[in-house]
């Protein structure tokens, strides 16, 4: 199974118990479902989504022995109320969303999300859909390029880098995350050295956004998911970026303010410097927690 980041946190926030209904609206290697799993059983259940085939796939076999209590759903996290009512389910007794790829993902270079895997630039969350990055990459327009780079990468040289990808595409078609990562790394390499991130890796991660289209899928299912819940229940939203975490921070705040909700962690709570020594990808996490009134 996949670490969890911020387990026990998590747990403790949702306090799944015996009979419980919760949701893991991102299973990934399925680290906070089986914790979850274990909490609401006899008698709970899980409603486990991810938009990535392999996910699911994996979990079949993970979840065998426990499968009458979980419910796996391949499905993207902003259709979250069409899926609960296809199940059945009107009110649900807690939820988590964990933001982002998993490991699995980015250490498979077939899936082309790393920077440092050489792969087909892929970077889709469901492979069976959808543009690719080498679509993106291979027939945007500079100054789309540009936009996309700025807005989900934050990235200050996307201009330049932007120019970069449009002259190498004309040498010819740009296939891999290597070439790209080079291409990147080429334009804007010089303003990272001295710094601790890769050049490349604000470009990879505003195209993955774009590809999977993860803010307004943010924005979606974490509306959908706070509808669903039951009085007095949370919901717990894993980001690994400012962005992400800024919208989850504005929904908190607009339900808040339409006293739909109580914000329970009034700073977005990190995790420990021990589990960060223990699984660097937890470094950058930020969980905000909220409660249904
Ligand atoms: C960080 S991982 C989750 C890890 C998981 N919590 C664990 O402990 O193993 C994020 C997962 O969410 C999935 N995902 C991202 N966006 C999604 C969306 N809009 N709908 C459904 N799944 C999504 C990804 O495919 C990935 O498997």
């Amino acid at each position: 199974m996949h670490l969890p980041v911020l387990k026990e946190e998590v747990l403790d926030f949702l306090d799944p118990e015996p009979g419980d209904i919760l949701v893991d609206a991102t299973l990934g290697g399925g680290g906070h479902s089986s914790e979850i799993l274990k909490r609401i059983m006899p008698g709970g259940r899980l409603i486990a989504m991810d938009r990535d085939h392999e996910a699911i796939r994996r979990a079949r076999l993970a979840f065998k022995d426990s499968e009458k209590g979980v419910t796996l759903v391949r499905e993207d996290f902003r259709n979250i109320k069409r899926v609960l009512s296809g199940e059945g389910v009107e009110k649900i007794d807690g939820v988590i969303f964990d933001l982002g790829m998993s490991s699995y993902q980015l250490d498979d270079n077939s899936r082309g999300f790393s920077f440092m895997k050489d792969g087909p630039l892929d970077m889709r969350f469901d492979t069976s859909s959808g543009i690719t990055a080498m679509d993106v990459v291979n027939s945007f327009t500079r100054n789309e390029l540009a936009e996309i780079i700025r807005e989900y990468g934050e990235e200050k040289h996307n201009n330049l880098i932007a120019r970069a990808i449009v002259e190498a595409r004309k040498r010819g078609y740009i296939r891999t995350t290597g070439q790209l990562a080079e291409i990147v790394s080429g334009a804007a390499g010089r303003w990272y050295s001295r710094q601790k991130i890769h050049p490349a890796c604000r470009t990879f991660q505003a195209i993955r956004m774009y590809v999977n289209a993860e803010m307004s899928a943010v924005e979606h299912g974490v509306e959908g998911a706070l509808g669903a819940l039951r009085s007095g229940k949370r919901i717990c939203v894993i980001s690994f970026h400012s962005l992400e975490d800024r919208v989850v921070k504005n929904i908190f705040r607009r339900e808040k303010k339409l006293g739909h909700v109580k914000i329970v962690t009034k700073k977005p709570v990190l995790p420990s410097r021990q589990e960060v020594y223990g699984n660097p990808r937890s470094r950058s996490a930020k969980l905000r927690v909220a409660e249904r009134v």
